[in-house]
């Protein structure tokens, strides 16, 4: 059982709040024709709305109770015909088909604990481009406010629904726990700096055509976020 497993009932009422990147994904996915492959698809919370924007997707989770949510939700939104959901890693994903995007939203590259893997997830998302292909992914890396506002205290992020983020600046590792009646889990989020991004996406063999700082493409100013959108290089 992975960990997500554990909270996959609850991912959606927990990021209910979690609404600036869907039509930010769906345009980069009209953007692009389709199909799409979503690393790290989870409940479909991007994935469906993509569908619903009539481009297919093929989604890639290790947690298949997160694949169940989606699937339900595909169903449920009529489009899941359009959502082809696979159990997988990230890091080798079981998709044979080459497309012109591949996304991996809501900083779900930040579960990759060591540069090496981060460097592996990229190189693995390269190889699912067409030439010229996309690569579209947000990160963050936290401002010292956000730590000290957060650090080590359980706050009701939704009625019922209790978040706790830990933080270790040294080996810059987020502990979030999340709970709600008997789901309980913990996730190690490992963030690095732009800078450190922008040089793994070079060794990966992605050029970065855009860095913003937000959904609203706004460029990146050093603050937390980081959104990319990057071309597979030759
Ligand atoms: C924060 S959720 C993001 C889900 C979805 N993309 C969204 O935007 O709501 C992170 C997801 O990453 C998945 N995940 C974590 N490690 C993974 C890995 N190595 N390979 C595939 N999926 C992974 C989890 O199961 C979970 O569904």
């Amino acid at each position: 059982m992975t960990l997500y497993d554990r909270i996959a009932r609850i991912y959606d009422p927990w990021s209910r709040s979690v609404t600036e990147d869907v039509g930010f994904y769906v345009d980069q996915a009209l953007a692009s024709g389709g199909p799409v492959v979503e690393l790290a698809v989870g409940t479909g919370r991007i994935a469906v709305p993509i569908a619903e924007a009539g481009i297919p997707v093929i989604g890639v989770d290790s947690s298949p109770e997160m694949l169940a949510v989606a699937r339900a939700a595909a169903e449920s939104a009529g489009v899941a015909g359009l959502v082809d959901l696979r159990v997988g890693d990230l890091r080798d994903p079981p998709v044979s088909e080459r497309v012109p995007l591949a996304i991996c939203p809501f900083r779900s590259l930040l579960h990759m604990e060591m540069e090496a893997e981060k460097l592996g997830a990229l190189r693995a998302a390269r190889e699912l481009l067409e030439p010229e292909g996309r690569f579209a992914f947000d990160v963050f890396a936290p401002s010292r406010e956000d730590i000290e506002e957060t650090h080590g205290r359980w706050l009701e992020r939704e009625p019922g629904i209790f978040e706790r983020a830990d933080w270790d600046e040294g080996s810059r590792t987020l502990s979030l726990s999340v709970r709600s009646g008997d789901a309980q889990a913990t996730f190690e989020l490992n963030w690095l700096s732009a800078p450190e991004w922008l040089r793994l996406l070079d060794e990966a063999g992605f050029d970065v055509l855009e860095l913003y700082g937000w959904f609203d493409s706004r460029p990146f100013d050093g603050e937390e976020d980081m959104v990319f959108v990057c071309r597979r290089r030759g």
